[in-house]
């Protein structure tokens, strides 16, 4: 189906017709890739793929494949009216919403897997999400040809194993980093965010705090990278609402943990404060 949205926006859940739609377009086309849900920092990346290209694309789908069988796919938040309310002033000229059936087929069996740079981190904690990840955003590569494409900070491994994506399988794409999006607080912009009780909000503002702990210390001249992570991990054992996943002070290009920072430093954390995991990270310098 193909319906016009705002002021000349297409919306199209079918793949022939985002082809067909897509080709009509000349120029520099800019792809945003999301779940939905959408908050101020997808369309941070919205409006500066509107500033860069002369057309803009959002995909918005729920990625089944990278949930874990026990992670929250089926709770994930679903707004489709909202989120093309949000786009609708943005100047997007193309959105896919395709369904799940219509991506992967029953005989579905091609996957792209980024191999070591997967290994810890959320790869370690959610087995086969980055497979997933990898395999729609080289399908959604094929399906919009972005010249660039548009990732969040706040997904720092995400953007790094798409970087090595891009680069191994030589696709003619440029990816574009934009910074985290927070809210006055501290807390990470995040989909997931909305799940949190009133209690677990306050909480939540742990990741920020535990992060900045780490970062005031660098600024000190701290360079021990495992002193890093202690005072990380100090401030959230702290909160005995928050279950930590884990700390990091790796290297923002391979993700190895480092001992020294001689660098530049990617600090990372998860946790879980009830149901809701989280995510947050600096980059430092
Ligand atoms: P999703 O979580 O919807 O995020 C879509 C994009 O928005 C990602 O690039 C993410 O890093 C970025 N983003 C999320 N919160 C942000 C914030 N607070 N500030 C800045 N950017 C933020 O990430 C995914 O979807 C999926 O894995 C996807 C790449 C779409 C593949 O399915």
């Amino acid at each position: 189906m193909e319906t016009i949205f705002g002021e000349g926006a297409v919306l199209v859940d079918d793949l022939l017709l985002l082809r067909r739609a897509r080709s009509r377009l000349r120029g520099t086309f800019g792809l945003v890739p999301t779940m939905g849900a959408l908050h101020e920092g997808h369309l941070s990346l919205v409006r500066k793929a509107r500033t860069e290209c002369d057309h803009v694309g959002v995909s918005i789908f729920i990625n089944p494949t990278q949930f874990g069988p026990k992670e929250d796919f089926a709770r994930y938040p679903r707004d489709l009216k909202r989120d093309l309310q949000l786009l609708e002033p943005l100047g997007v000229d193309l959105v896919w919403t395709p369904a799940p059936e219509k991506v992967y087929d029953r005989e579905f069996q091609t996957w792209v897997t980024v191999e070591g740079i997967t290994a810890p981190l959320e790869g370690k904690m959610r087995p086969g999400h980055f497979r997933g990840v990898t395999t729609i955003v080289a399908k959604l590569f094929n399906a919009f040809t972005p010249a660039k494409a548009y990732f969040g900070q706040k997904d720092a491994q995400q953007v790094a194993v798409i970087r090595r994506m891009v680069k191994d399988l030589s696709f003619p794409v440029e990816i574009s980093v934009c910074p985290t999006v927070r809210e006055p607080d501290g807390l990470a912009m995040s989909s997931r965010n909305i799940r949190l009780d009133s209690r677990e909000r306050g909480v939540a503002t742990v990741l920020f705090r535990a992060l900045s702990a780490a970062k005031s210390l660098y600024l000190d001249g701290e360079r021990d990278a495992k002193r890093l992570r202690s005072a990380m991990l100090r401030v959230l054992d702290e909160e005995s609402l928050a279950q930590t996943d884990y700390v990091s002070a790796a290297d923002p290009d391979t993700m190895r943990e480092l001992d020294q920072v001689t660098d530049r430093v990617l600090l990372s954390l998860a946790a879980r404060i009830g149901k809701t995991r989280l995510i947050d990270n600096f980059l430092l310098p």
